[in-house]
Order: structure tokens, then C-alpha cells, then sequence
């Protein structure tokens, strides 16, 4: 059977800046399943679970992988801290390229929220000290200059990591409130040495130096054709607050992109339908975030529209401003959802769920423990099927 007429433009190559070809314009956005080891290995579940998502979409993104113990968001999530952890990883690499797709692997620091590192250590990092209630009462630990060469330095062994386990690439994400992005923010960026909050350059310093170590690595260790990509919320607003505007996250991208050469950016945030997000503060006010920032960026680095996208149409309408969509939520429960499309079988795209389909899902049995609740700021899958999520380790 043939695509359908009017979704063809999901259809059409795309040529990342570094020369690959991807088949379509889907992307299997970065989830963690919550379904690794304590340890932060790999288990037979995630591998089971990648490669039944292997034909998803032609790039495909790993959930966080953390690349410290004190960056630790998620209880099962795994780990690219340390060499142990590259022989798990390139089973799942493997897995993830069993049909073609080129597998990214994301790095991430979730620095004050990493509430399992607090969890464990009683100890969380950040740009600024702080003190906190929740979950329990805490002091964010503000980082000395040499903590910070140390998580760049993490950064960049992380990479030499990935590089050696067979990814294609990796994202270096400073969405959703990670650390890069909280030093970025006037929130919670209260220094006044050279990483704090006196102008953008200050601001933007850790990213960049984070994005200038990951190049070097890359430059000198990966294949020609490693793909490099970023992972940013464009604005950071509490009311009538902000932490920095869509024009300071361009500006930021600018600088980001002329100490590394990324070959996408993909915009992430909370909420509803985010691929439609609109600009809350300052002169973009009002329009759409992705058109804001495609505006500014198209043409330098490809755009990845995510959040939300759980239809055909909605994905023809994230692409008006973005090259690639991805999705995160909707290939878990769907992931034949761009080969359906393809096909012209949109009618059978089912995005609901029920226990008898787990092991054709291939979803782990205990999969998103104690984080299923977070498909609920997102709302792509239905309540109904976020109940039955829910059940699953219960
Ligand atoms: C259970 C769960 C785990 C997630 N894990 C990650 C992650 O590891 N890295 C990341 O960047 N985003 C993560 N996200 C955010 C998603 O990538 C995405 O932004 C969000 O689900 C909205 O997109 P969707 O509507 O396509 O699901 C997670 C979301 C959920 C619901």
C-alpha cells in the first residue's frame, strides 16, 4: 500500500548537516523505560524493548543515560559513568540498529534533581546553593570550578564511551531543567564568578564548555559521520518570571554552535501539546516557539519539533516549523506507528494499550515504575492507557 497523499512530506529524505540520509522525518524521541539495574546496566528487557522499536523511525535517541552518580534522575535508569557500563551499552546500540536506524545516545546531569543521587548520597549538585524541602529537606551543593572540570570531564568520557560502544551519535541534552540548562536560567544561577548570571556569555559558559569537550572527543575519536546533537527548552518562565527568554536561548544556541558542530537541535518542554507551544514573554509573545526558533535557526542546524505529536496530522503540523518530529510516549505503546503511516494504514494506528499486548510490545513487565506519572504532563496516550501503564508494576 501507498502513503496517503497528504502525508508524504513525513515521507521525504532528510540529510543531517554531517551527510546522513535518514529515510523519513520521524524520530524516536529519548524515554526512559525505568527498567535497567539499580547499578545502572543495561538489562535484557531494555534491549528487548529497543529492538522491537528498531524499525520505528531511521534516528533513534536513548533515554537519559546519566554520566555521574551525583547526575541521577531516574531509579533504573543506566549509566555511561564508567567503562563498566560500555559492554551493556553496545548490546543496546545494537539493538537499537538492527534495522537500519542510527542510535544516539543522550547524556545527561540532572544536577539538583537528581533525587536518586540524593537518594543515596543525600547530596545534590548546582550552579547556586539552595535549600530545598522536597522530598526531603536539602541543601543544593553549589559546584566549585573544579567539580565543575570534573562533570566536563565526565562529559567527554562519556563520549569517548558512546564512541566505543558503536553509537552513532550522541545528544547532550539541557532541556527540561537539567544542569546545563540550570546554570543557563536566572532561577537558579545566582553566581558571580565567570559561569554566573552577569551577561549571556557568563550564563552560557558550563554548556559550552561541556559542548566544546564532547567536540574535541568527537574530532579525535568518532567516525566522519558521528552525529551531534542538542536537546534544549527554549524559554524558562515561573508567572511572570523569567529565567531567560527565547531571544537569550538563541543567542545560546549561536555561541553553543560555534565552539561544536551539532547536526540538530531538538526543542523539549512540558505540557500539552508542546510542539505548539507558544512564547509566554518579550517581543515573541504570543507565537509559536517552534516557528520563533526556526525562524532564527533554520538553515544553520536542523530543527527537531517534540511533545505531543501523537497523530499524522499533528506531525504534518509540527513539521511547518521543524525538519524532523519526534515522539516519545506514542512509540511505546505504538511503535509500528511511522510503517502504518507509510503504508496508508493510518486507520490502524493504535495508541491504546492492554496487558495481553505487553510481550508483543515488548514493554519490560515493570516498566516506568514510579514514573508513569509523568506521561501525564505530556498527555499523548490517553488516560485510560496511562491507567494501564500504571498497572503494570503493581
Ligand atoms: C516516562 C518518561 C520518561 C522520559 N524520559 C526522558 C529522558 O530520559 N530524556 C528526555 O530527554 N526526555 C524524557 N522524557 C520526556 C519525553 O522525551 C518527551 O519530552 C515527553 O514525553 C513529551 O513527548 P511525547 O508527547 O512524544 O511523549 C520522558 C517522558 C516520559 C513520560
Amino acid at each position: 500500500m501507498k502513503t496517503s497523499e497528504q502525508y508524504r512530506p513525513l515521507f521525504k529524505t532528510f540529510n543531517l548537516p554531517n551527510g546522513t540520509e535518514l529515510d523519513n522525518r520521524f524520530v524516536l524521541s529519548p524515554m526512559i523505560t525505568n527498567s535497567s539495574t539499580m547499578e545502572g546496566y543495561v538489562t535484557r528487557e531494555d534491549l528487548a524493548y529497543a529492538e522491537r522499536r528498531a524499525g520505528s523511525a531511521p534516528l533513534q535517541i536513548t533515554g537519559a543515560a546519566y554520566i555521574e552518580e551525583y547526575g541521577q534522575l531516574f531509579e533504573y535508569g543506566f549509566s555511561i559513568d564508567d567503562d563498566r557500563n560500555i559492554e551493556g551499552l553496545k548490546q543496546l546500540a545494537q539493538a537499537m540498529k538492527k534495522d537500519g536506524a542510527k542510535a544516539i545516545v543522550q547524556l545527561t546531569h540532572a544536577g539538583r534533581f537528581a533525587k536518586i543521587s540524593l537518594k543515596d548520597f543525600g547530596v545534590v549538585y548546582g550552579p547556586s546553593k539552595m535549600n530545598l524541602k522536597s522530598p526531603v529537606e536539602h541543601t543544593v551543593l553549589p559546584m566549585t570550578k573544579r567539580k565543575i572540570r570534573h562533570v566536563i570531564t565526565q562529559y567527554a568520557d562519556a563520549t569517548r564511551r558512546a564512541i566505543k560502544a558503536g553509537f552513532d551519535g550522541v545528544e547532550i541534552s539541557s532541556a527540561q531543567r537539567l544542569l546545563i540548562q540550570t546554570f543557563f536560567s536566572t532561577f537558579s544561577n545566582k553566581r558571580d564568578d565567570e559561569y554566573g548570571t552577569q551577561n549571556l556569555e557568563n550564563r552560557s559558559r558550563f554548556g559550552m564548555e561541556v559542548m566544546e569537550a564532547v567536540q574535541k572527543v568527537i574530532d579525535k575519536e568518532a567516525p566522519q559521520d558521528f552525529i551531534l546533537g542538542f536537546r534544549g527548552t527554549p524559554e524558562e518562565t515561573r508567572g511572570n518570571e523569567i529565567g531567560y527568554s527565547v531571544e537569550d536561548f538563541i543567542d545560546f544556541m549561536n555561541r553553543i554552535m560555534e565552539v561544536a558542530n551539532i547536526h540538530y537541535l531538538a526543542t523539549a518542554s512540558w505540557g500539552k501539546n508542546i510542539y505548539k507551544q507558544t512564547i509566554r514573554h518579550g517581543k515573541y509573545k504570543g507565537e509559536f516557539m517552534n516557528r520563533v526558533v526556526y525562524d532564527h535557526l533554520a538553515g544553520q542546524v536542523p530543527i527537531m519539533a517534540t511533545g505531543g505529536i501523537n497523530s499524522p496530522d499533528k506531525a504534518l503540523e509540527a513539521l511547518e516549523f521543524a525538519d524532523l518530529v519526534g515522539m516519545s510516549t506514542p512509540l511505546v505503546t505504538e511503535p509500528d506507528f511511522v510503517t502504518k503511516l507509510k503504508d496508508g494504514q493510518e486507520n490502524q494506528i493504535n495508541l491504546g494499550f492492554s496487558p495481553e499486548e505487553l510481550a508483543d510490545l515488548a514493554i519490560p513487565e515493570r516498566a516506568f515504575k514510579d514514573i508513569v506519572e509523568l506521561m501525564d504532563f505530556g498527555g499523548s496516550l490517553s488516560e485510560e492507557t496511562r491507567q494501564e501503564l500504571r498497572k503494570l508494576y503493581k
